[in-house]
């Protein structure tokens, strides 16, 4: 999940998977990407077209003639980002890649989607008011806040974007409401601007168009929950949303969220004037950050104004967001026939019918003849037998195919209800799902529990309630297990991820397009609907991100990124460190800095902040030539003969290997508070001694900075007793402001 802040700042937050397809035939789509424009805003039309002119007469003369380029290219960008997409063969790429104005050529490949009482958990309401302390308040409601989503739309969220209490559309706005082919989708002083991309799309599909994809309605809901979480009307705020739509259907030859689409989106947000971007849009977890469009075109807008940010989960001008619970639950009960009760979740619209007992199955003891055992045991379509399942509860285990999907199975079979057992590395990660009938989803232990008492009973049943909503649910937050882990395999000395977020059974607007299942045989249709993924973290902490910007215009996206990072929690509402999904302890490559904690990063005292110079020179210590350089920077930049990677002013600290040497990290932080004296207080990793010198910092004015080194040693009596990584952390404090960094350091072996 990414956030980007535009013009003026940009943040993201993605986690990447790379779908790798193949292309029949010789042509190809490409990107050719050429730095940034030298004209800022407010270009004229004939500048505009005179770029594209350009385009075409570099394409023209490796494809033949202008009139062949004009046939080739997709797309020309104009606007802020340099360059083209076109259809091309591998030979013309190549030749292409040698011309002195093209920084790079790289294919046109497709991005994946990933897949509340969330904002009163992270303490922007309370009882459903707002207190004076709340973010909301200090931040006026993100007002005239833009937040752009790069991925879809609906028709339907725009009726219940009410948009009375909105003044008018902020003046900067430059975007537009691009009609769709029969959608009918409007905007509004709330959804002030809607645009969609489909050439890269059409290009890798090789067939024309769908006209009804000429539309940026939303088809799959997605893009519609991830909008109204980072800036819908949940609670009264005034922050304006756009939406890019550049995700389309999976066919047999294409599919997903291309690049050559994406950049054209990048592209118009920031000419259009969104603040910040939030991109729910995977994409290459191995891939280095120059290969990734995504990448460039991110870092390109914030290069543009001289503050950047990024997202991949890995470069660390992104935000990367990991997914924790609430403290609400969407609970059901699942009685025995012995008379145990085993509580479970759930979204489904009722309980099993009659509130009766019904005879217990376990599912791979329903198979179809045809079926295995285990394939009936995950419940797949296809594998239960209705002679041996119908009018039963079916206990299916978790693993594999959609849990949904499972439910649609079961269904089938006739089943009148199903128990959803975790597998042992589920632990105790719940979803509550719209399933398509009475369903409970359980633990891991609690599976057991059934799976024996089925074993060793003649005849077992059982009984499913409605589901009802339980507040104050405690341990919470705890970490899902579907969040990415760190370390970082590009980057190890940027901890990742940056943070957690509420990203597990998140309430908001969905769309009538689809079913909640997502399952065609699925006929139900809501305005909401309950979703988990790190694509429902990263809203909440973009609608943070918005809020600060508002509070703090003239703070750089880093200054934010510190902020939110050095005040989050790593305690839950018990006071306990937060758990994983199983019992143990989480670590920081679970939760990165802890749980966002928004009030706080409204007043963080002090802050890591980083230029565009900076996340150069970041580039530089990695090993990055000029030329690859070129990408990220409209400027030729020479490297410092000497930066250190250690010293690269991030809020966390990561040592990837300790073995035998001492390391020491430089850090400045900016006082954004009143004047104030400074101690830090250090939690000692096992096996490593940390020093920080000096160990006071007094500073005398607002902006005022200070630099300080961290010394890290290995304690050679403990060393060698214990291998991977052990953790500890940095606090700053003058009594009031606590600014902590995690600090992670690998023993090695
Ligand atoms: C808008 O949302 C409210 C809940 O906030 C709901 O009661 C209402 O039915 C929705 N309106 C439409 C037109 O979907
Ligand atoms: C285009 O899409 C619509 C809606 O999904 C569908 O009903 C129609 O059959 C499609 N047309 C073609 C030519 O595939
Ligand atoms: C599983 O859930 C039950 C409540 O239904 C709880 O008592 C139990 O502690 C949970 N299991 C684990 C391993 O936490
Ligand atoms: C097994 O056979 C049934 C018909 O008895 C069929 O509906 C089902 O698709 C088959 N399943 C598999 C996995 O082949
Ligand atoms: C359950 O999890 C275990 C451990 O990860 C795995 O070996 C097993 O295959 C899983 N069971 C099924 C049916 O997927
Ligand atoms: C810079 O590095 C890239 C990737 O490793 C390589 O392809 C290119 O030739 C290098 N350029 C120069 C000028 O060394």
């Amino acid at each position: 999940m990414a956030i980007f802040f535009l013009p003026s700042l940009l943040l993201s937050l993605v986690v990447f998977f790379l779908l790798h397809t193949t292309t029949n035939g010789a042509k190809k789509s490409y990107v050719v990407y050429m730095g940034a424009q030298s004209h800022l805003f407010d270009a004229s039309l004939q500048e505009l077209d005179s770029v594209t002119n350009s385009h075409l007469d570099l394409l023209g003369s490796f494809v033949g003639s202008t009139v062949k380029a004009k046939d080739a290219i997709i797309y020309s960008y104009t606007r802020h980002i340099n360059g083209f997409a076109a259809m091309l063969d591998e030979k013309e790429a190549a030749e292409i890649a040698k011309d002195p104005k093209v920084i790079s050529v790289f294919p046109n490949l497709p991005r994946k989607l990933h897949t509340t009482r969330s904002w009163e958990f992270l303490g922007l309401t309370k009882d459903g008011h707002i207190p004076d302390s709340s973010t909301w308040k200090a931040g006026r409601y993100g007002e005239d806040v833009v937040i752009g989503t790069l991925n879809t739309v609906t028709k339907e969220i725009n009726l219940n974007y009410s948009y009375k209490g909105y003044g008018p559309i902020p003046a900067k706005w430059r975007g537009i409401c691009q009609p769709g082919y029969k959608d009918g989708v409007r905007c509004n002083r709330k959804l002030i601007g809607v645009r969609y991309f489909n050439k890269g799309y059409a290009a890798a599909l090789g067939n024309p168009l769908n006209k009804s994809l000429n539309s940026a309605r939303d088809l799959e809901g997605h893009g519609t929950h991830t909008l109204s979480t980072a800036g819908g009307n949940f609670v009264p705020h005034t922050t304006r949303v756009a939406a890019y739509k550049v995700c389309w259907p999976e066919t047999e030859f294409a599919g997903g969220c291309y690049d050559a689409d994406i950049m054209a989106a990048v592209d118009a947000a920031i000419s259009d004037g969104v603040d910040v971007l939030s991109m729910s849009i995977g994409g290459t977890g191995g891939t280095e950050f120059f290969r990734d469009g995504v990448s460039i075109s991110s870092f390109h807008a914030l290069a543009i104004l001289d503050q950047l940010w990024r997202l991949t989960n890995v470069a660390p001008w992104i935000f990367t967001v990991g997914a924790s619970t609430t403290d609400r639950n969407l609970v059901n009960y699942v009685s025995l026939g012995n008379k145990k009760q085993i509580e479970g979740v759930s979204l489904s619209a009722s309980g099993v019918p009659g509130g009766k007992f019904y005879p217990l199955i376990s599912a791979a003891n329903g198979n179809n003849a045809n079926a295995s055992t285990t394939s009936a045991l995950l419940c797949y379509a296809g594998s239960l037998d209705p002679k041996k399942v119908k009018g039963k509860i079916v206990l299916c285990l978790r693993g594999e195919n959609a849990r949904v999907e499972k439910g649609t199975e079961c269904l089938r079979a006739g089943a009148v209800g199903m128990i959803l057992a975790n597998n042992v590395t589920d632990g105790n990660d719940l979803s509550a799902d719209p399933h398509v009938l009475p369903a409970s989803h359980i633990n891991y232990t609690d599976g057991q529990i059934i799976f024996a008492y089925l074993s060793r009973t003649k005849n077992p049943t059982a009984s499913v309630t409605d589901v009802r909503t339980l507040l104050g649910v405690k341990p919470a937050p705890f970490m899902a297990a579907f969040s990415s882990r760190g370390p970082s395999n590009i980057e190890p000395t940027i901890l990742k991820p940056d943070i957690t977020g509420p990203g597990v059974s998140i309430l908001a607007a969905f769309t009538k397009a689809v079913s909640p299942t997502g399952l065609d045989n699925d006929k139900r249709r809501f305005t909401y609907s309950v979703l988990s993924g790190t694509s429902m973290s990263c809203p909440h902490v973009a609608g943070i991100v918005g809020l600060l910007k508002t509070r703090y215009p003239h703070w750089s996206p880093s200054a934010i990124k510190s902020a939110i990072m050095t005040t989050a929690k790593t305690r839950d509402n018990t006071r306990k460190s937060i758990l994983d999904s199983s019992t143990v302890e989480a670590t920081p490559f679970a939760y990165g800095s802890g749980h966002v904690n928004p009030n706080s990063a409204m007043d963080p005292g002090l802050v890591y902040d980083a230029t565009t110079e900076d996340y150069l020179n970041f580039l530089c210590a990695r090993g990055y030539n000029d030329t690859l350089i070129r990408l990220f920077s409209q400027k030729p930049y020479s490297c410092p003969d000497t930066f250190s990677i250690e010293d690269f002013n991030y809020p966390s600290i990561a040592v990837p290997n300790i073995q035998a040497r001492k390391v020491t990290l430089t850090r400045t932080v900016t006082n954004v508070g009143s004047p104030g004296t400074y101690k830090v207080r250090v939690r000692q990793p096992f096996a490593v001694f940390v020093t920080v010198k000096p160990s006071v910092l007094e500073f005398k004015t607002s902006g005022e900075q200070k630099t300080f080194q961290v010394i890290i040693t290995p304690n050679f009596a403990k060393l060698g007793t214990r291998a991977g990584y052990v953790f500890g952390d940095m606090i700053w404090s003058d009594g009031k402001h606590s600014i902590r960094s995690p600090i992670a350091v690998n023993l090695a072996s």
